[in-house]
């Protein structure tokens, strides 16, 4: 696993046609050291990774704590990795928003994964209510300590503040890095030296006009990108970027 990460998330869009998106991609994407992924639906996992080769990763959304059983509509880490998925997106607000998803659940869900191999994704960040009361970093930390699972070698680490996923809004540079400064800071706790390895990605309105600037933040990683992983062209050009 590369430290620098470039991840799509295509949230719930993407049918059958917009595959060819990924064969653009493909032809696009520089030679670099980064690794990128995308996470498509559900439905599109298998044929993704099918078809991706080997420049793309492909990844999950979500998956269950449990491995199999009685949970309609639910998919497990085990089906993700049988389906050719490596990572897979756990714990993104719109989860926890609509499913009201818990840290602890999280933590279980991300637990299952790398029990299968997959790298978990576990995203964290305030909503704006938080941040303008001064509680961003005490929230973030809350977050990180009650969802983060065991293997530090199979993990990523997201960024997202409520506020600026796909509004056009972004943190400023200072406050980035004093979240992702205080993440490191809190990984090296739990994980000692190993915590030097886990990619730190930013989330939130990452468009190609302002990933250069993002990416140059101290310890950001990458980035995990909704709207602009749709289009082969501006998706490749943030990973130009990284
Ligand atoms: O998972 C991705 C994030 O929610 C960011 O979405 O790039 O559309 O703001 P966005």
């Amino acid at each position: 696993m590369a430290r620098k990460l470039a991840a799509g998330n295509w949230k719930m869009n993407g049918l059958a046609a917009d595959l060819a998106e990924i064969d653009r991609l493909g032809a696009m994407l520089p030679d670099s050291g980064c690794d990128v992924l995308i996470c498509p639906p559900a439905t599109l996992v298998a044929r993704m990774a099918e078809r991706a080769g080997a420049r793309i990763l492909v990844g999950g959304q979500d998956c269950h704590a449990a491995s199999s059983g009685a949970h309609t509509g639910d998919i497990s880490a085990a089906m993700l990795r049988d389906a050719g998925a490596s990572h897979v997106i756990l714990g993104h607000s719109e989860r926890r928003a609509d499913h009201a998803e818990t840290d602890a659940a999280v933590r279980s869900k991300a637990l299952a994964a790398q029990a299968e191999g997959l790298v978990a994704i576990v995203c964290v960040g305030e909503t704006e209510a938080q941040r303008d009361a001064g509680r961003a970093v005490e929230v973030i930390a809350s977050q990180l300590e009650g969802a983060l699972p065991d293997d530090p070698a199979l993990l990523v680490i997201a960024y997202e503040p409520v506020w600026a996923i796909g509004t056009g809004r972004t943190p400023t540079e200072a406050e980035v890095a004093q979240v992702h400064s205080m993440m490191r800071a809190t990984l090296a706790r739990r994980f000692g030296a190993a915590a030097d390895g886990v990619p730190l990605l930013y989330g939130g309105s990452v468009k190609p006009a302002n990933a250069a600037q993002i990416f140059a933040i101290a310890d950001v990683d990458g980035a995990l990108v909704g709207g602009a992983s749709l289009k082969a062209d501006e998706f490749g050009a943030i990973v130009s970027a990284l």
